[in-house]
């Protein structure tokens, strides 16, 4: 390759459709389908109705018995943990590298987040560690298919089986991946999902719970869908709000989940197109892979484990400090900047969840000392950095190239690969910049 000089250093730009890809980029996009369906929901006489039918659509599409719409992804697994019997002064093992909601649903049953950590190709968690944290105070494990990064399901179920302890999967990142031929969301226990707005599908706002588990399904109604109570089968369950046992006051165990109809509909048209757009999504990012990875094993494309197939919520590369001329990362996303591709500023990528105060100074969330120190706590769980390092590393190294969402030219897709490899090949260039 020839040398170039760097548009950040004053040569010539190498991307300049921005406009174009910009608008490949532009998500969620809703189209008539969305509007007409919305449209429907405001007509109807059965206002609620797409709801159970948004439930059975889904319910097919992962090959579930029991789907639950949620009004967020949040509520969604707030519900799963209570689902399985996380209750408090429990453990409940999650990755370190995740979306800090994710984890905040174990403080809000009075249980505490033992933090696992990640595998260095992916961010998903890792099978070693998990079995490491293991204790008998462990009353579930959470896992996340993070930023559509398929976990390795197959260890972590075997796991979670030699040590009868229920899984839940957060699906928010992967909605439609799968792991050796089965959905995601239907390996573990329970699987939640979010539809909020910048999800491979959406309601605006919205969430999923599924799981082929009778038990847990109902334990999950009676959390927060008082008007389905009557239904349950189990009757310790259905006394809360049994029409038929005689004048009763109706009851649940607190909390109000129910999905919003117009979200239930607009999220049902987007389902329907899940797979068309995942495939879309999939072809770009491969195409992109294809020409910039070879460039430098100092920058390295995201990770897709033998036999899974990920989805693309984000599209988050490696980068290598010591194999890039010691060029800091931030250096080089400014050149990407320049060069005109939109690589993400700051931080990419999470934060490892308990570098927060709730954590490292165990807040005192219901109450002085609950839960961290309230007196169901068998022994007390500490929150040290260090304690994961490789999630400790993982966001340093993360660089976002924009996702592709759209269909579009090929040149399009090779102007940006050149003008990412451009920048690999001739990071150099950047040593004494700045
Ligand atoms: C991994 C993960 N879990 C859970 C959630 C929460 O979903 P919601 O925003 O729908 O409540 C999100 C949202 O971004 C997420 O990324």
């Amino acid at each position: 390759m020839k040398r170039e000089t760097l548009a950040l250093l004053g040569g010539p730009k190498a991307f300049t459709r921005e406009e174009e890809l910009k608008e490949a980029c532009r998500w969620p996009r809703f189209g008539d389908e969305e509007k007409r369906a919305m449209m429907e929901v405001l007509e109807s006489d059965d206002i609620y109705g797409v709801i159970r039918e948004f439930e059975e659509d889904f319910a097919r599409y992962m090959g579930t018995k029991y789907v639950l719409a949620h009004n967020n992804g949040t509520s969604s697994i707030h519900a799963a943990y209570f689902a399985v019997g996380v209750g408090p002064g429990d453990e409940v093992l999650t990755s370190a590298y995740t979306w800090h909601l994710q984890v905040s649903q174990i403080l809000a049953l009075h249980a505490l987040p033992v933090f696992v950590d990640v595998n260095p190709e992916d961010g998903t968690i890792d099978p070693e560690d998990l079995e490491r944290k293991i204790t008998p105070r462990t009353k579930a494990i959470a896992v996340v298919h993070v930023f559509g990064a398929v976990a390795p399901m197959e260890e972590i179920m075997d796991v979670a089986s030699r040590h009868g302890i229920p899984v839940v999967e957060d699906c928010s990142h992967a909605h439609g991946a799968e792991y050796k031929g089965r959905k995601v969301g239907t390996i573990g226990d329970v699987g939640c999902f979010s539809l909020q707005n910048s999800k491979l599908m959406t309601g605006i706002e919205g969430g999923v719970l599924v799981t082929s588990n009778r038990e847990y399904y109902e334990r999950a109604v009676v959390l927060g869908h008082y008007e389905r109570i009557p239904e349950l089968s189990d009757p310790k369950l259905r006394r809360f709000n049994d029409r038929k046992a005689g004048p009763m006051a109706p009851s649940c165990f607190g909390f109000k989940y129910r999905i919003h109809p117009v979200a239930a509909a607009v999220a049902r048209v987007q389902l329907g197109h899940l797979d068309e757009w995942n495939e879309v999504r999939r072809r770009n990012v491969t195409y992109l892979n294809e020409r910039i990875g070879p460039a430098s094993d100092g920058f390295v494309p995201p990770y897709e484990a033998p036999g899974t197939k990920r989805t693309w919520l984000n599209y988050l590369w490696q980068y290598f400090q010591d194999k890039m001329g010691d060029v800091p990362r931030e250096r080089f996303i400014e050149a990407l900047i320049a060069e005109g591709v939109p690589a993400s500023r700051g931080r990419a990528g999470y934060l490892p969840v308990y570098w927060n105060p709730v954590y490292e100074e165990r807040a005192s969330i219901w109450g002085p000392g609950y839960p961290f120190e309230a007196p169901y706590v068998e022994v007390p769980v500490e929150y040290k950095r260090g304690m994961c390092p490789v999630a400790e590393e993982m966001w340093r190294r993360m660089v976002g190239l924009p996702v592709i969402h759209w269909k579009v030219e090929e040149d399009l897709l090779d102007e940006l690969a050149e003008a990412v490899v451009k920048v690999v090949k001739n990071v150099d260039q950047l040593k004494n910049w700045g």
